[in-house]
């Protein structure tokens, strides 16, 4: 059992857990430490496509290897927070031997303190209870950013893409392979959305999963669809597909080949449009 849960549960318990709770305690690490191999690292880093415009915050970086990577291998930017101070010393000392001093920043810090706002990109090898901890937060980021997981996903948020990768020094588990999981943070366009003429676009969300339902008066037709960060690709009717890219309040559809730009829809504040 991780040590936060074990606390969780003598907060629970009370009396057989006082003594212990009296005892000022460190704060201590949920995941042990264990390195992602440089093979793997690479390939997490290629999975999200990062690039010199990202940002990198690994959770629980251990030795400093991804966002090391991230910015001596692919130009980004990046940030490691770790709860053990000698591990954050190493990664400051590896970063400045690698010459990513001046893009790479390591902090004694507990990730679940951390401001995730700036990243786009989060890279994680944690524990699935953990992941799932995390999950509301991870949703909540901005649409588009890329979240990849070292082993564990999170949950009934399905991956957008699974890698598994031969690792035949792996120590841990029987299977000498790694799992690396990437989901892109959809735009949340659960709700009813507002065009021209009082139509009517209601869409179901479950995280990248959308049904849609549009009602203009005399018609209604239902399609279903995914959500891609901001871009919405719907399987319309009869096999006439439409694309919106959800802009916070604003949806527009995209121009299909010989047409222009479709409606564009606006999120209602109420129970109907028009
Ligand atoms: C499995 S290791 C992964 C290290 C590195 N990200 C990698 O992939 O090589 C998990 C790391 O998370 C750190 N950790 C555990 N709980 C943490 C917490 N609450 N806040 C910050 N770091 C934590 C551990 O000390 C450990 O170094």
């Amino acid at each position: 059992m991780h040590r936060r849960l074990a606390s969780l549960l003598c907060a629970a318990a009370l009396s057989p857990c006082i003594a212990a709770q009296l005892t000022p305690t460190p704060v201590v690490e949920d995941v042990p430490f264990i390195t992602t191999p440089d093979h793997v690292t690479v390939a997490m880093l290629e999975l999200a496509g990062v690039g010199p415009k990202d940002h990198v915050i690994d959770l629980g970086s251990g030795d400093g290897r991804i966002v090391i990577t991230a910015a001596k291998r692919f130009g980004a930017s990046g940030l490691g927070v770790e709860i053990v101070p000698e591990l954050v010393a190493q990664s400051r000392n590896h970063a400045r031997r690698a010459g990513v001093e001046a893009r790479t920043r390591f902090e004694v810090q507990d990730l679940f303190a951390t401001d995730l706002a700036p990243a786009t990109v989060v890279t994680m090898y944690l524990l699935p209870e953990v992941n799932l901890a995390l999950r509301p937060r991870l949703l909540a980021l901005a649409p588009g950013t890329r979240i990849v997981s070292h082993d564990w996903d999170l949950g009934d948020w399905a991956p957008d893409r699974t890698l598994t990768l031969p690792v035949p020094q792996k120590t841990i588990g029987l299977e000498k392979t790694s799992r690396l999981h990437l989901w892109t943070v959809p735009a949340r366009v659960n709700g009813l959305w507002c065009g021209a003429g009082g139509t009517a676009l209601r869409i179901e969300q479950r995280y990248q999963v959308l049904q849609a339902t549009l009602d203009e008066g005399k018609e209604r037709r239902s399609t279903s669809g995914r959500i891609d960060g901001t871009t919405l690709r719907m399987l319309g009717t009869a096999g006439m597909a439409w694309a919106a890219t959800a802009d916070g309040e604003v949806l527009r559809t995209a121009p299909t080949t010989g047409k222009p730009a479709g409606p564009t829809w606006r999120r209602s504040g109420g129970a109907a449009c028009g």
